[in-house]
């Protein structure tokens, strides 16, 4: 499964990308009017990071579920996603499902548990994903015992 960031924040971008796992931007209105800036600019801007984008065509033949707002009135969005992916890896259609509105990386795990083409995501998600507190306790016990071992 790839992992896009959502936004249309040129600077949120540039920070994910260092992460290292970025495969691509989507953006939406919302979040282009939040920046308060033309939308050409922002897309040459992001065009010129080299970030991979996704012709206009092949997005319009694919299909975006908003988990994170099917949740938000009790609609369980893991059957959602389940279902339309079961139905179009049944007649194998091309159709990319593209998992939106993931608020948390449980959401991100999910999609990529039913099969999820693509998730993507809010910055705050994303930056969440190679982090484990336990791995950074780990580490930094390591390196202080690493300093008391005999030379
Ligand atoms: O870009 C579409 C979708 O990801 C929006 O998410 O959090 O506004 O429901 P959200």
């Amino acid at each position: 499964m790839k992992l896009f960031l959502d936004t249309a924040s040129v600077q949120e971008i540039r920070t994910v990308w260092e992460i290292g796992i970025l495969d691509g931007v989507t953006t939406n209105p919302t979040r282009v009017a939040k920046e308060g800036r033309e939308l050409e600019d922002v897309l040459r801007e992001i065009c010129a990071l080299g970030v991979p984008s996704v012709p206009a065509e092949v997005v319009a033949a694919d299909v975006s579920p908003f988990i994170g707002r099917l949740d938000d009135h009790s609609e369980n969005s893991t059957d959602f996603v389940r279902d339309i992916l079961t139905i179009y890896r049944h007649h194998e259609y091309p159709t990319e499902v593209w998992v939106a509105s993931v608020r948390h990386p449980m959401h991100v795990l999910e999609a990529a548990r039913l099969g999820a083409d693509i998730a993507t995501m809010p910055q705050a998600v994303m930056e969440k994903l190679p982090v484990h507190p336990l791995t950074d306790i780990g580490i930094a016990r390591f390196l202080k015992d690493w300093k008391k071992a005999p030379e």
